[in-house]
């Protein structure tokens, strides 16, 4: 059981709270991917409320849940976690898990760093008799947390007291309860009947549960979690910004140790899905996004932005480089300051310079743009070589037959001189050579060379007759 259904006031935003990104992807997905690590085929519930609509479409969205099972549960008013455990307990699902007498994980949906060995401790089958297992973690800074009573130092758990109903004393204990819980799934559903919204906040507590077996001399055993980090909750901004850093540094961590040189893992940033390879050289400030693969011996940045880009081998990514949906093939460069636009392929040892933007464009193998350029819906041969500031014109203002913008094909083996645009819809074809300056209309047959500017003129001794009209 998922608990997902809270506004998160303190995230001061629109978004539900757990649809905001970390390594970018929603808190959820986090959540989600660990859980279907350890239990592909359990029966899930997702409580869902604030914003639910969003959240639900992610979840039915997120390709990579479709095999989970997955039930949402309204909570139509937001009435504290007791209130939301307690809507899925009395929903179908709960009713299914109460009969088949399943266990229930309770896990809320804003802990977003949680390991899949956390869930397997947590998830080990519950002795007989035992009401429940609680997760608690020995904090520095426990604020904010709920509080775990014990009776004396090592004695059996009391009742968790929220940082909001604490008193002084009480605010001094260290152990905290995670929100992460494993029921005896009868118990739960009674538990929950019998709570009531006596306290500061006026809601109904999940962890007041942990008083309710407590009373009842119910066995509560407890997993005290080691690894603090794992269990940073995100209530607000602040904290999203530090759970994305821990986020940050364990895919750093992952891909180093399997063979990624960084050169500086502070202002590296690499998103859950991307992939690297052994060899690849990450310099400072890249940020790497989306389904970005990089295969091995590329070498990325400085300071360089690819989303969802498959970069080749040995491939050369120069300072400033900006790509998203494209493609960079094996031993091409790219960069300084280049801009492929979605849709780009740049051939194997292609060389894209500085101040090039691509966009829905092709370029064959061992093509060299290496300067000022802007190439728009085109295809582009091999071993051609396009000179410093060519632009394809391929939007004309009109929209023909749904089509905006128009094509421009390029032959292999192209020479084309420095400041040309084409015209498009225009071909040039293959060897052809065009003249430096010339603005092409019309297709330029194989072999041919175009020239489209107006001939020089040179008026001999000119400057001296302006120098006489200055002077009179
Ligand atoms: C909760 C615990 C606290 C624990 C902390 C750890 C309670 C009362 N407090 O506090 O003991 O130390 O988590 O992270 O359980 N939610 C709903 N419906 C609601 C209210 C909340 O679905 O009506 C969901 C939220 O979306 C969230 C989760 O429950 O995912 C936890 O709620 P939150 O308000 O963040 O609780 P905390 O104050 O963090
Ligand atoms: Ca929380």
């Amino acid at each position: 059981m998922i608990l997902a259904a809270g506004e998160g006031k303190r995230m001061r935003s629109p978004l539900p709270k757990v649809l905001h990104e970390m390594g970018g992807k929603p808190l959820l997905y986090h959540v989600l991917f660990q859980v279907q690590s350890v239990l592909p085929h359990s029966s899930l519930a997702i409580v869902v409320g604030h914003g639910r609509e969003q959240v639900e479409e992610y979840v039915l969205r997120e390709p990579l849940f479709k095999t989970l099972k997955v039930n949402f549960i309204l909570q139509s008013e937001q009435r504290g976690t007791g209130h939301a455990a307690r809507c899925a307990m009395d929903s179908e699902w709960g009713k299914q898990q109460v009969q088949m007498k399943n266990p229930v994980l309770v896990l809320p949906g804003d802990l977003p760093l949680i390991s899949s060995l956390l869930i397997q401790e947590m998830t080990f089958p519950l002795k007989r008799g035992e009401a429940l297992r609680l997760l608690t973690c020995e904090l520095s800074e426990p604020a904010g947390y709920g509080r775990v009573m014990k009776r004396g130092k090592n004695g059996p758990v009391l009742r968790i007291i929220e940082e909001r109903d604490a008193n002084e004393k009480e605010k001094r204990i260290h152990e905290v309860a995670a929100s992460i819980y494993f029921f005896q799934a009868e118990f739960l559903k009674s538990a929950l009947h019998r709570l009531s919204n006596h306290n500061a906040q006026g809601e109904y507590y999940l962890t007041d549960v942990i008083a309710d077996a407590a009373k009842a001399k119910r066995k509560i055993s407890v997993l005290l979690w080691e690894k603090e980090e794992d269990l940073r909750g995100v209530n607000d901004l602040w904290e999203l910004m530090q759970a994305d850093q821990i986020m940050n540094d364990r895919l750093i961590r992952f891909w180093a140790l399997r063979g990624v040189r960084f050169l500086d893992g502070r202002t590296a940033r690499i998103e859950v899905e991307v992939q690297l390879s052994a060899e690849v050289v990450v310099d400072s400030g890249v940020i790497l996004k989306g389904l970005t693969r990089v295969a091995r011996g590329a070498i990325l940045g400085p300071r360089i932005v690819l989303t969802h880009v498959e970069v080749g081998e040995r491939a050369h990514l120069k300072v400033g480089t900006v790509a998203e949906h494209s493609q960079i093939k094996a031993d091409a460069q790219v960069g300084p300051y280049a801009h492929l636009r979605p849709g780009s392929v740049v051939g194997v040892r292609c060389k894209i310079g500085n101040f090039v933007e691509l966009k829905k464009t092709n370029v064959g193998e061992n093509t060299s743009i290496a300067h000022l350029s802007y190439l728009g819906d085109a295809e582009v041969g091999r071993n051609v070589n396009i000179g410093c500031g060519f632009v394809t014109c391929n939007f004309d203002g009109r929209i023909i037959q749904g089509q905006r913008k128009h094509r421009t094909v390029i032959g292999d083996d192209v020479f084309l001189g420095s400041d040309c645009q084409t015209v498009a819809p225009v071909t040039i074809g293959k060897g052809a050579y065009v003249a430096s300056g010339s603005t092409i209309t019309e297709d330029v047959p194989s072999g041919a060379l175009a020239i489209a500017r107006s001939r020089q003129i040179n008026k001999s001794n000119y400057a001296q007759r302006i120098k006489k009209i200055k002077e009179e």
